[in-house]
């Protein structure tokens, strides 16, 4: 396989635009040089060995991990190890309920449903909704409790084992992680949170205490099994500054350090960023009907040439195109997307072409995804933590 990461970064270097990018939990911009983010933040490149490892027990290497769309890992190689001796790990991973989902963020939960398959774990599944209330001034407690029962809905579509999988809904399940955040609270000074989160005077008090809610389920596990639990965290690489923090409070604890596997992000459909529900025309929902998607995909930007005639001249820039990196990731085989990217470079491929393929992709997952959604509505209460139902 062509190592396309490292291409676009060539690529890129030489037109120097990859300095400017910025990667917290709650903001990200520019585009990313995901090699340099591994330096910036310390983690670990997923290496072949590590791969192979992973087959040992999978069988098979995932498309997300064959395409390198998660790259980077922190104690990935000693949980593998601590299951091979038999040691079963949990995974823990989540979502700050603030809007509705899109398809970027069921990436890293389709990858966390195939790890519990395999590796027959158990799942925690935490929703920050107070995180999201405090985060903006803006938002009303009532619509942060619409959007946590509407992302309920998508988590349990993902198709979860609901014996294996739990949800935690911060302000409804306060009780199983004040103790740990407390804890976790006491030994994190002020001066390394505002480092780690670029805290500043005029953040509110509520956001510099949050960090240790969502460190806390890092631990939690131990706390069910009544003994120290290895935990593994799937998610994008702008959730690591919490794993930092609570990696350096774990063993002084007596717990293990909770191990990450991290993602990339799925592009918007515009010129540049993330997909993000804050750009709504950019993002694919979960719940979008097929003309809106249509609407949408229609109106992304590509990589292609001003002109049809200028495209079979020079070939587009599909390294640089959302269209062909949402196709890679999600829809096409590896072979489909090799031939993809040579058909585009050498001009035998419009724009129009590589649309009308995602739409097709993106319809046919979604109009799925949606009933699962809708029967996922009957069983909310056997996935919540404490086995009640949560209301609209
Ligand atoms: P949130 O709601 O911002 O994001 C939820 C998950 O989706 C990932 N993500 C993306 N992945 C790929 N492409 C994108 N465009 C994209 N946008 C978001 C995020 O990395 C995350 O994995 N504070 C957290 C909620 C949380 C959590 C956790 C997340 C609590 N505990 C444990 C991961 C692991 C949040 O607001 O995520």
């Amino acid at each position: 396989m062509e190592d396309l990461a490292s291409t676009r970064d060539e690529e890129s270097d030489n037109n120097n635009s990859k300095d400017n990018f910025k990667v917290t939990p709650w903001e990200v911009e520019g585009e990313i040089d995901y090699n340099k983010l591994v330096i910036q933040f310390g983690t670990q490149p997923i290496t072949f060995e590590i791969i192979e490892r992973i087959k040992h027990v999978t069988g098979e290497v995932h498309p997300m991990l064959k395409l390198q769309y998660f790259f980077s890992h922190r104690d990935l190689d000693w949980i593998l190890k601590k299951h091979a001796d038999g040691e079963s790990f949990y995974l823990y991973t989540g979502r700050g309920p603030s809007g509705m989902i899109h398809i970027g963020h069921v990436m890293p939960w389709l990858f966390t449903r195939y790890l519990q398959e395999k590796f027959d774990s158990k799942l925690l599944f935490q929703l920050t909704d107070d995180e999201k209330f405090l985060q903006s001034q803006d938002r009303s407690s009532e619509e942060i409790r619409h959007y946590t029962y509407e992302n309920i809905l998508d988590i349990i579509a993902v198709g979860f084992n609901p014996y294996k999988t739990k949800i935690i809904i911060d302000t409804k399940h306060i009780q199983h992680l004040y103790p740990i955040a407390t804890e976790i609270a006491k030994r994190i000074t002020f001066s390394t949170a505002k480092a780690v989160f670029g805290f500043s005077s005029s953040t509110n008090i509520g956001m510099v205490g949050f960090p240790p809610i969502q460190a806390a389920p890092c631990f939690l596990p131990s706390v069910i099994e009544n003994k120290p639990t290895p935990v593994l965290i799937p998610a994008a690489i702008d959730q690591d500054p919490y794993w930092r923090i609570t990696r350096d409070v774990a063993e002084r604890m007596g717990y293990y350090k909770p191990a990450q596997i991290h993602s990339k992000f799925i592009p918007g459909l515009g010129m540049s960023g993330k997909m993000s529900s804050s750009k709504p025309e950019t993002a694919l929902f979960t719940t979008d009907d097929p003309e809106v998607i249509d609407n949408k995909v229609s109106a992304a930007f590509t990589g292609g040439q001003p002109t049809i005639t200028l495209q079979r001249q020079l070939g587009g820039n599909a390294l640089g195109c959302p269209v062909f990196w949402y196709l890679r990731y999600l829809f096409d085989s590896e072979k489909q997307s090799d031939e993809r990217l040579l058909k585009c470079k050498s001009g035998n491929l419009l724009c129009g072409e590589c649309k009308s393929d995602l739409s097709k992709g993106s319809k046919t997952f979604i109009v799925e995804f949606k009933k699962r959604r809708e029967k996922a509505k009957d069983v909310i209460a056997d996935f919540m933590l404490d086995g009640e139902p949560y209301e609209k």
